[in-house]
């Protein structure tokens, strides 16, 4: 059984190189999907001091929403809709300095000002869940989040099952 995290460092780098192996340890030995997820989820709103995270199921035409911490969301999201049903369709990361500019974008919180999603894959290269990080700031995200969120949701993509 994990005990509490602690995640040490000032910069956004630090503290993913802190936060990583304490959440590779969080699931090892563990092999139900959404306990393991639901820990990720915490583990990140709480090591990072995200506002918003969870993660949204592909299941048939839609993205239904999975585990999660924070306010309550929306709960299905077409194919190509808002950012994370974009970011399903263009099988990509997708960093949105400022929801207000994102064409279609789902405002699940009005508090919500800049956000970043991240697409997981089966080993034939569907996206099987899609990762969605909210911040109450503007341009909270860059390629540091975008580097570190791929290494969580590879983590994710061996542990789903
Ligand atoms: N903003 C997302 C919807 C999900 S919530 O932010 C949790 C979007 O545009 O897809």
């Amino acid at each position: 059984m994990a005990e509490s995290l602690s995640v040490s460092g000032t910069t956004k780098k630090e503290k993913y190189e802190s936060l990583l192996p304490q959440i590779k340890a969080l699931i090892e030995g563990e092999t139900d999907f959404i306990a393991n997820l639901s820990n990720i989820m915490s583990a990140l709103k709480f090591g990072m001091d995200f506002f918003w995270v969870g993660v949204y199921h592909v299941k048939e035409n839609e993205l239904v929403l999975g585990p999660f911490q924070g306010p309550v969301a929306c709960t299905r999201i077409g194919l190509g809709k808002g950012v994370c049903g974009t970011a399903w369709k263009e099988k990509k990361t997708i960093i949105v300095e400022d929801v207000d500019q994102f064409p279609g974008h789902i405002a699940c919180s009005s508090l919500s000002k800049s956000e970043i999603v991240i697409p997981a894959f089966d080993k034939k290269g569907n996206v099987i869940l899609i990762l969605d990080v909210d911040s109450k700031h503007l341009a909270t995200f860059d390629e540091t989040d975008k580097f570190y969120l791929e290494q969580v949701m590879t983590i994710i993509s061996k542990c789903a099952n």
